[in-house]
């Protein structure tokens, strides 16, 4: 961990404890004066390192040099004095008074977000989770200590201090998540007031912690997720349209081999979002399976394969569909990745039956005419497919690959 980045560690653990220990503190839990004056120096300390922060943010900002006192900046300088060590020094003793100052270190407890920002290896779950797993114990211990200072819901103090904390945190808990289960009740005015004032902040506490926890459980498989949606889209579709179970059949076999195999990946859609260096590295680590499958791209220089891997693209057949039939215009050629094609004469008869690391469909785009052939799934397919215009550019920048392409050429029977 850096120099600033240990300084915001510093900072929010300080922020943290000033929210836990200063509240407890003005409740009524008296500690000895060492602790005190310890407490008071981490505080001045905890100061010193948002003063620190403040200033290496803005180092070499020259404009931001006259916003430098602003508020924030002043209230920091202010809790970095040592009041209760001097009160102490002074005057032999420390008042609890003397803290409420440091309680303005807490909202430094928000710096957990541009701490976790620095890194850029967590899981996005642990950006949200962080966070919360800081704000909501804090929050309901500082609501708990008001529950407290207001008398606990009783008239009087029970004398057992523990008991008093956990039933305040518990009564805070349920107040902020429910409306309060009504076992413990407010019974002066100024609880009552603190106890509406609780529940409509519970409202916004709730849904913030509802709405992140849904979020975090339906991100956790967001694929699933993304592929339940389109299941559930297409099933409405075909039943508004009346479409034949033998055709419903085959578009959910057909989803189910994609969720299988691909994972329901949109695979094209996250690469177009990135720059294009980093998109063929990612192509590269992606497609070297069909790269080791297919023996004309394994023997490729590496600048047609950077070159091929930017613009072949996977599509998946079912069995039975037809890739393209006799007499159709040469489009593209393809490489099987999965499965089998078989490929038949005009009588029908069939002239090869193609599996992984085979092509086809090569003898339009060389000869510009149209196909010769029809080729059809035998089984679940997928193929990479490689357009006319790529093709065409590929066997004029690399003569090698035209060469590689005619030799298989020449061994398949007419
Ligand atoms: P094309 O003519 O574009 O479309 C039909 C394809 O079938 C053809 O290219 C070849 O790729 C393939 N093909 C034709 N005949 C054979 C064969 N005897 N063996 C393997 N593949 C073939």
């Amino acid at each position: 961990m850096n120099q600033p980045q240990t300084f915001k560690v510093f900072s929010i653990a300080g922020a943290f404890l000033v929210g836990i220990w200063i509240p407890l503190r003005l409740i009524g839990y008296i500690p000895q004066p060492q602790m005190e004056i310890f407490f008071d120096i981490l505080c001045s300390l905890v100061a010193v390192a948002n003063i620190q922060i403040y200033f290496s943010n803005h180092r070499n900002d020259f404009r931001k040099i006259q916003s430098w006192l602003n508020l924030s900046l002043a209230l920091d300088m202010l809790c970095a004095l040592p009041l209760s060590l001097l009160a102490f020094l002074l005057f032999d003793t420390t008042s609890s008074s003397l803290l409420l100052l440091n309680l303005l270190l807490i909202r430094h407890v928000s710096q957990i977000k541009n701490f976790l920002d620095f890194y850029d290896h967590f899981q996005p779950v642990t950006y949200r989770l962080v966070p919360l797993l800081i704000f909501l114990p804090l929050g309901l211990h500082l609501i708990a200590c008001g529950w407290i200072a207001l008398g606990s819901g009783n008239v009087g103090p029970t004398g057992d201090a523990t008991f008093d904390y956990v039933r305040a945190l518990y009564w805070s808990f349920s107040t902020l998540a429910t409306v309060g289960y009504g076992d413990i009740s407010a019974k002066s005015i100024p609880q009552m007031i603190y106890t509406c004032f609780v529940q409509v902040m519970g409202v916004g506490v709730f849904g913030y912690v509802v709405s992140n926890m849904t979020s975090l459980l339906s991100r956790k498989d967001a694929a699933r997720e993304h592929h339940m949606d389109n299941l559930e889209k297409i099933e409405n579709f075909m039943r508004s349209h009346e479409i034949p179970t033998d055709i419903r059949h085959r578009v959910r076999s057909y989803y189910q081999y994609l969720w299988k195999n691909k994972k329901g990946q949109q695979d094209q859609n996250i690469l177009k979002s990135l720059p294009r260096k980093i998109q063929s590295e990612l192509l590269l680590h992606i497609n070297r399976p069909i790269l080791e499958k297919v023996p004309i791209l394994k023997d490729a220089s590496p600048e047609l394969v950077e070159d091929l891997m930017h613009h072949l693209e996977a599509h998946v057949y079912i069995p039975g569909e037809k890739i393209f039939r006799i007499g159709d215009e040469g489009e593209a050629m393809y490489f099987i990745y999965k499965g089998a094609i078989e490929i038949s004469a005009p009588d029908k008869t069939i002239k090869a039956l193609l599996h992984e690391g085979d092509f086809f469909g090569e003898m339009a785009l060389l000869e510009d005419r149209k196909r010769t052939a029809t080729a059809r799934a035998t089984q679940f397919c997928e193929l990479y497919v490689l357009k006319k215009e790529d093709f065409n550019r590929a066997m004029t920048n690399y003569p090698e690959f035209l060469e590689h392409i005619h030799n298989v050429v020449m061994t398949r029977i007419p």
